[in-house]
């Protein structure tokens, strides 16, 4: 296949963001034709340097058993670095089972629909949504002002202030004890600083209480993760729906009436997330009997379960394989995507943060050394020098 050959299947819609991929009749028999095909596709994305939403033409297309793999990897790759959201068109039912079982196994959403013209309405939807979360009102969603919080003598914050826009993602990096965690809990209410405000959704305040903060929808995952080790997945992410249970203990424990319908409404809503994250196998497994990455996702569901407008995540990659990293920047590119969740991530793994966040704000020695978009924050040479001083 020549590279003129692929051109012609590359077409950019400027006008919806889209790119579009003609796959149809196109066989692809082994790992090197996905490798040229995704080579030039890759080429043509990174040439705009930008993100666009992918619409893709399945039509006849084949692909063979030997080059799946390769396919799969090299598409959520590219989706990684490059999509907005995909759609996908009349997969044959071969090729529409592989999507789907790499879909389950890679964590991308399958989204495929029957004609173009199923994909272009669901894909303007998908557009719609995004401006919504991503352009609306310019008011304020969350800002931090002029924070400081101290520990005794130790200075664990210090006048820190930057904004959080709706429907971002956003991360806060910097070497360790640099102050990030504790920005996290003084955002959701665990710690009270000394000086400075939180103006959440409209409302200025010095400090909050954790329920308030869970109540008006912040959700926090943990640097160590919090989950009952003993309880199943099922149980412990039906904790994260706890606030939102109406019927009183009485009822509950009866199981009669309210109870019994809220119950099954939250079970509805809990079952939904376990979809979404792709644990539906570990369902019933003890928490504390998970390796590590899937315990993460499973915090990840408590905190998803809340319904939250805005996910405080703390290192939600820490400790993971490159595998299992990229299965958690997708999940948290979709929950995003698909849900509109606003997304503040402390990460240390710097391409991840550079790949996956609208903003960057960078913390060092409790002090606000550099904000601003992944690539200005990359050129600022106060960030540079900390980083090449810190053992990161
Ligand atoms: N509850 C606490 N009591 C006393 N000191 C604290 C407390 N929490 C944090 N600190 C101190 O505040 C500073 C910032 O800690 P913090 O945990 O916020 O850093 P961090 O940027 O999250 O670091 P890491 O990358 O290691 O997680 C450190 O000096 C830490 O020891
Ligand atoms: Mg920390």
């Amino acid at each position: 296949m020549n590279d003129w050959i692929h051109a012609e299947r590359i077409t950019f819609h400027d006008a919806i963001a889209t790119m579009e991929v003609d796959f149809s009749r196109l066989t692809f028999a082994d790992a090197a034709q996905v490798d040229a095909f995704y080579d030039h596709i890759e080429r043509r994305l990174t040439e705009t340097g930008r993100r666009w939403f992918f619409l893709v033409v399945y039509t006849d297309c084949v692909i063979t058993p030997e080059a799946w793999r390769r396919f799969a990897e090299r598409g959520k790759n590219t989706n990684i670095n490059h999509s907005l959201g995909s759609v996908r068109v009349d997969a044959t039912a071969q090729t529409r089972d592989a999507i789907r079982e790499s879909a389950g196994r890679e964590s991308f959403r399958a989204n495929i629909h029957n004609t173009r013209d199923q994909a272009l309405l669901a894909l303007g939807e998908m557009r719609k949504r995004q401006r919504d979360t991503h352009g609306g009102a310019d008011d304020t969603f969350l800002r931090v002002e002029n924070v400081s919080l101290r520990f005794g003598g130790v200075k664990a914050i210090t006048g820190v202030s930057f904004e959080v826009k709706r429907g971002e993602i956003s991360s806060i990096i910097g070497p360790n004890g640099a102050g990030k965690s504790s920005m996290l809990n003084v955002i959701n209410g665990v710690y009270h600083p000394q000086e400075g405000t939180i103006t959440f959704l409209g409302s200025v305040r010095r400090q909050m209480r954790p329920h308030e903060a869970a109540s008006q929808g912040i959700a926090r995952t943990f640097q160590n993760i919090a989950l009952f080790k003993g309880m199943s997945v099922l149980d412990n992410i039906m904790t994260g729906r706890n606030l939102k249970m109406k019927a009183n203990m009485l009822q509950q424990a009866f199981w009669f009436g309210p109870a019994q319908r809220e119950e099954l409404e939250h079970r509805l809503k809990v079952e939904e997330i376990i979809d979404f994250l792709e644990i539906q196998h570990i369902r019933k497994t003890p928490v504390g009997r998970l390796p590590y990455g899937l315990q993460k996702r499973v915090d990840l569901a408590r905190a998803l379960a809340m319904e939250p407008q805005i996910l405080l995540l703390d290192e939600p990659m820490a400790g993971m394989n490159v595998e299992e990293k990229q299965d958690m920047c997708r999940f948290i590119l979709d929950v995003n995507d698909q849900f509109g969740t606003t997304v503040v991530l402390i990460e240390h793994d710097m391409g991840v943060v550079m790949d996956i966040s609208d903003r960057v704000v960078v913390l060092d020695y409790g002090k606000k050394i550099g904000d601003g978009t992944p690539d200005e924050v990359r050129a600022n040479p106060d960030v540079i020098s900390a980083y090449l001083g810190a053992s990161h």
